[in-house]
């Protein structure tokens, strides 16, 4: 007999297989008809299946955040990686040349001492890799300042044995805004683009590859022609920020905690068996929803607090009836923090259990 929903114990992650198909193939064809090289980042799920799942749909590689990561998905045979996270010091230096000996990879970077760390490491094992040189155009985490910094970096890159330099990255994570806020941010985003090619060309050192994107910041990248292509993650499953950011519907999501209510003695709240350790604490970042994460089938409740395996519904402007016993699908505030508190996710179409995928890049920290 086929596994069903209702076999799964909680909490548990489920996938709605015909929602994250969808979303699979409508990134594809925007990236197709905009002639954009599609890289999607693999933090989002940390599955080698899916991330062989997005390369089928026409992803020229894959992006991870970690050296762990990169390994987990070169050992499930994924090639052309990008490690889009700086990579500083030797002992990951020493697996990065592990995997460079084997597959296509490429590193972001953004500093001196990061370059000539990995050009030394890789160098002394006979490997060598691509390099994009990391600019910040205001998201203000990491990247060089656009300016004559970056051109010293791109160069000292290029003269650096075992390092090609290939181009630029940059990450608009400050376009994680509500819906309607994006158009300012666009413009920047279009004028920092065009500095960084102008520069780039006067110095003689042209951009092949322009990395950018992300989820909320995809569906605009017609208007950047700078660039040629993007790392969008939360894309396949998507969640309450993505619907806030206007990127995505409450349709689209495709990723739910399914939670059982476990107490509802205390008036006006009920407790799920999900708190932190379930769904991780981000707070909402975009939209008008309040609180931790929203209820499927209760959009009235508010999902209040967590503590460790709690989760507090707050139902005092919930008409609904809740009984011990019941279970609950709960759409997370952002769901790559929710999939790496999980071994497992469980792909469904309709009610049947249709895979079980294990979450083999979690906690891949180092
Ligand atoms: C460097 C980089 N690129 C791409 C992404 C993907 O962004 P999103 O998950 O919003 O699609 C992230 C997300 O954190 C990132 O840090």
């Amino acid at each position: 007999m086929a596994l069903t929903i209702h076999d799964l114990d909680t909490p548990a992650v489920v996938v709605d297989l015909d929602v994250m198909e969808a979303n699979l193939a409508r990134m594809a064809a925007f990236c197709r008809d905009h002639r954009l090289r599609l890289r999607p980042h693999t933090k989002t799920h940390k599955v080698p299946e899916l991330a062989h799942a997005q390369v089928r749909s026409g992803a020229c590689g894959i992006t991870v955040a970690k050296v762990g990561e990169a390994e987990v998905m070169a050992a499930a045979g994924l090639d052309n990686i990008l490690i889009a996270y700086p990579v500083v010091g030797a002992l990951k230096v020493e697996r990065l040349a592990r995997l460079a000996l084997r597959r296509a990879m490429t590193v972001a970077l953004d500093s001196r001492e990061a370059a000539a760390g990995i050009s030394a490491g890789l160098h002394s094992r006979g490997a060598s890799i691509d390099v994009l040189v990391e600019i910040n155009t205001g998201f203000g985490r990491c990247g060089v300042t656009i300016g004559p910094e970056a051109i010293e970096l791109a160069r000292y890159v290029a003269s650096l044995p075992s390092l090609k330099f290939r181009g630029v990255m940059v990450y608009p994570g400050n376009m994680l805004v509500d819906a309607g806020k994006i158009a300012p941010l666009v413009q920047n985003e279009r004028t920092r683009d065009a500095e960084i090619v102008e520069l780039f060309n006067r110095a003689g050192l042209p951009i092949e590859i322009f990395s950018a994107g992300s989820t909320p910041s995809a569906p605009i990248t017609g208007d950047l022609p700078a660039v040629n292509e993007i790392r969008p993650g939360t894309y396949i499953y998507n969640d309450m920020n993505t619907v806030g950011s206007g990127a995505c519907t409450l349709a689209d999501c495709a990723t739910t905690a399914l939670v059982t209510v476990v107490s509802t003695a205390v008036p006006g709240k009920a407790m799920m068996d999900g708190g932190s350790k379930t769904f991780s604490s981000d707070t909402l970042r975009t939209g008008k929803a309040a609180g931790y994460g929203y209820i499927v089938e209760d959009p009235d409740a508010v999902v209040s607090g967590f503590n460790e395996e709690h989760g507090h519904l707050d139902l005092r402007a919930s008409g609904r009836k809740y009984r011990v016993g019941e279970r609950l699908r709960v759409i997370p505030n952002h769901v790559c923090a929710m999939i790496n508190l999980h071994d497992q996710v469980y792909g469904v179409r309709g009610e049947t259990v249709e895979v079980v995928w294990n979450v083999a890049g979690r906690g891949k920290l180092q």
